[in-house]
């Protein structure tokens, strides 16, 4: 039976005795049999009763246990005592309130003591409470008593998203559970994949095609994607010249000229831009200019030839049912990978200003590794005004702005025990601290608490569903691939 003990602000401490079967994060009803009002709580934390007399009590019985043939309990008292020795404290969060069975934001109501009774809220009404709307939801994982969690559209569309916790812990996969449903429903997706771990989504794990196979285009910068000079577009050019690769405002000057100068002649060409930088007099800029240039050009990220060069365009309309650029950032250098990124984010923002192109779902891992830093409030403002609509997935939580955790709908949290993490991630204004620290370090693999819009702001404790394409996250191990190539 579990009674309410005490109420502080949000807090709401209960007595559970004898023991029931509740977890931390389950969710529990305070109902008043005198009103139609009812508390909706989580139990975020358990322990033992502090019950006057029960240290007394365990001296005294690990004492005298080899006390054979004298009689202990004359009073017959000893079951009674463990029954409360027992007695469970839950310490739980208020989540909702319930007014003639419909949700309400007035929690300020405090059940009373002595008329209200706990249950367990079972999964099938705490599903109900999300007002998820099936059909057009994404499906993504199952609750602790197999209730299935699908989340709707809405919450994730036109959304900040952040996936974190430790290494290997299942951001990723569910980075890439969350892709394919988007990209299923029609949703237009970009993925920096700094692994190279979103490149084969399109096959299923023993090889075959999926059937969403052509709507993944996987591009390795440098090989099979490359740009023109003219569609990059000089502001590219001078903000990676400048922000990337240091050269100084003089001689930005100077290339704004050049280019100038050479897009009047219709001569916009690499072949061009070279010679005309080599033909600088001042020779400290063009040693400058020079340098820069070729470092761009060393990447082969940059082409004359329109026949195999990227036209996101082009690539957008491929994917009118639906689809995924995957940007290969693996192996690419620190420098290469911010030219890659600052045309992508240039050229999407003219994309969705300009085009008709109408939302973009970015997924971005790691994004410290190649996102510059004036770009960190311009994805949570700019551009996701323009429609660019991003979920960053880090195992680093101090390597995402402060900017990002203030204006984040959704966190998807995963296991962290680190203090340091978990206070950071503890930022995110929707969410208490005590919540964090205690159920983040205790979540298994493969499950995350979800925070925020997309559950209807109840957290949740969801076991991610499986895959069945080819994820690519597998950690290589030495003796398993032994194996694999013996036989
Ligand atoms: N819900 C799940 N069901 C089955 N397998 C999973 C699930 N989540 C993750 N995995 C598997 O666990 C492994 C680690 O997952 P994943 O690569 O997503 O971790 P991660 O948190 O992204 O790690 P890292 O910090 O190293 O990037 C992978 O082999 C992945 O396929
Ligand atoms: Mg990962």
């Amino acid at each position: 039976m579990m009674q309410i003990y005490k109420i502080d602000a949000n807090t709401v401490q209960v007595i559970c005795c004898p023991p029931e079967d509740v977890n931390r994060g389950d969710y529990l009803l305070i109902e008043d049999v005198n009103s139609e009002r009812s508390l909706i709580i989580q139990v975020i934390n358990s322990g033992y009763v502090n019950v006057p007399g029960i240290l007394e009590d365990i001296l005294r019985s690990s004492s005298t246990e080899k006390l054979e043939g004298v009689d202990l309990d004359p009073l017959e008292v000893k079951s009674f005592v463990n029954i409360i020795k027992d007695a469970e404290l839950f310490t739980c969060k208020i989540r909702g309130a319930l007014n003639k069975g419909k949700l309400s934001n007035n929690v300020s109501w405090i059940p009373p003591r002595s008329t209200s009774r706990l249950r367990k809220l079972p999964d099938v009404d705490l599903i109900k409470l999300l007002e998820n709307e099936p059909q057009k939801g994404l499906d993504i994982g199952t609750l602790k008593g197999g209730g299935q969690i699908s989340i709707n559209i809405n919450s994730i569309d036109g959304k900040l998203n952040i996936i974190t916790g430790k290494k290997g812990t299942g951001k990723s996969h569910l980075s890439k559970l969350l892709l394919i449903q988007l990209v299923s429903r029609g949703g237009i997706c970009i993925v920096f994949d700094v692994n190279g771990e979103y490149i084969n989504l399109g096959y299923t794990k023993n090889e075959g095609k999926t059937s969403l196979y052509d709507r993944f285009i996987p591009l390795t910068p440098g090989n099979d994607f490359k740009v023109t000079p003219q569609y990059a577009g000089l502001g590219v050019f001078l903000r990676v010249m400048e922000n990337v690769l240091g050269l100084p405002a003089t001689s930005a000057w100077e290339f704004r000229r050049i280019w100038k100068e050479l897009k009047k002649q219709d001569a916009l060409t690499l072949n061009n831009l070279n010679s005309a930088i080599r033909a600088v007099s001042n020779n400290y800029i063009q040693d400058a200019l020079l340098r820069r240039f070729e470092s761009l050009i060393n990447t082969k990220f940059f082409t004359d030839d329109w026949s195999v060069a990227t036209v996101l365009e082009a690539e957008m309309d491929k994917m009118d049912k639906g689809g995924a650029l995957i940007i290969n950032l693996q192996n690419i250098n620190s420098k290469f990978r911010q030219i890659v990124v600052e045309f992508l984010l240039s050229k999407l923002s003219q994309l969705l200003e300009n085009w008709g192109l109408k939302a973009v779902f970015l997924f971005a891992e790691e994004a410290h590794l190649y996102l510059r830093e004036t770009y960190w409030n311009d994805v949570v403002t700019r551009m996701r005004h323009l429609g660019m609509f991003t979920t960053f997935i880090t195992n680093q939580p101090d390597s995402i702005h402060k900017s990002v955790y203030r204006q984040a709908d959704n966190i998807f949290l995963f296991n962290f025990t680190n203090e340091h993490d978990l206070e950071i991630v503890s930022r995110a204004a929707m969410i208490d601290v005590e919540t964090v620290n205690i159920i983040a370090r205790q979540l298994p693999p493969h499950h995350c608490l979800m925070l925020g819009k997309v559950l209807n702001n109840f957290p949740l404790i969801v076991r991610i569903n499986s895959l069945k394409e080819k994820t690519m996250g597998e950690t290589r191990l030495f003796f398993s691939d032994l194996k694999i190539k013996k036989s």
